[in-house]
């Protein structure tokens, strides 16, 4: 059975020694553009091994960048333990990573109970502790945090998305009302006062959505954030400072 043309001598060695029996079925689901990931069933995420399957969206590049950056804010403004809502965690991926590198206490909440059962295995597949709840992150929050981080969902209803991603990642992880931006203006008007000082709220952005976001912290009386680019030079993260 020939190597399919859209993977990677790596990700074949390991669906070899996955489906040695379904190579047949395996190269079908690849040219058809299903994502070897689901395939593989796990993903490297910074330095954890993230389980992946059609319940969570999979992991991306930019994502660690952007948990890369919050690390690096939070080692700058805090210097206690600090406590941690991830909103929308889906894998667990964000919660886990920042456990792993910073003194905390996390919470990571998501509207999805299969999203929650997977992120959980991750937890104690990567030997960590966190507290999961299931419910709507727009909800009110029982306490007040140090950060709060967020990689909601921000594709418009009528926006561009591939067609890999359409047909096989969960929509529930993708779509979002007004234009994308309705996690992010319902996040900063409800939970802007549960964000402690000095605090961080952390977003990872859609490309182009910056202006858009701007008038929403304006809105909120917001003075102090930062907008940052991923390794192409896209606007795709916002700092939001309270101090
Ligand atoms: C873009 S995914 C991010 C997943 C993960 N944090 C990551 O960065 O890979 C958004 C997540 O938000 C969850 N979600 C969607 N609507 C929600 C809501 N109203 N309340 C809580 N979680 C929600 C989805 O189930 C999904 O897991």
């Amino acid at each position: 059975m020939n190597k399919p043309k859209n993977v990677t001598d790596t990700d074949w060695q390991l669906l070899k020694e996955k489906y040695p029996n379904k190579l047949n079925d395996i190269s079908v689901l690849l040219e058809n553009d299903y994502p070897v990931q689901y395939l593989i069933g796990n993903v490297e995420f910074i330095d954890s091994i993230i389980k992946v399957d059609k319940r969570v969206l999979i992991p991306r590049f930019e994502t660690e960048l952007f948990v890369e950056k919050t690390i690096n804010y939070a080692k700058k403004i805090f210097k206690n333990k600090i406590n941690i809502v991830d909103l929308g965690t889906g894998s667990g991926c964000i919660s886990i990573a920042l456990k792993k590198h910073l003194d905390c206490n996390i919470d990571a909440i998501d509207i999805s109970k299969d999203a929650i059962k997977l992120a959980k295995e991750n937890a104690k597949l990567n030997k960590v502790k966190i507290d999961f709840i299931n419910k709507n992150m727009i909800d009110e929050l029982d306490k007040n945090y140090d950060i709060i981080i967020s990689n909601p969902p921000y594709i418009a209803k009528d926006g561009y998305i591939e067609k890999k991603v359409l047909e096989n990642e969960p929509h529930i992880a993708l779509f979002a009302e007004n234009n994308g931006l309705y996690y992010y203006e319902k996040i900063i008007n409800n939970h802007l006062k549960k964000l402690n000082k000095p605090g961080l709220m952390a977003f990872e952005i859609g490309d182009n959505q910056n202006k858009e976001l701007e008038k929403i912290m304006f809105k909120n009386k917001i003075k102090k954030y930062k907008f940052e680019v991923d390794l192409t030079g896209r606007i795709r993260y916002l700092f939001i400072f309270n101090e």
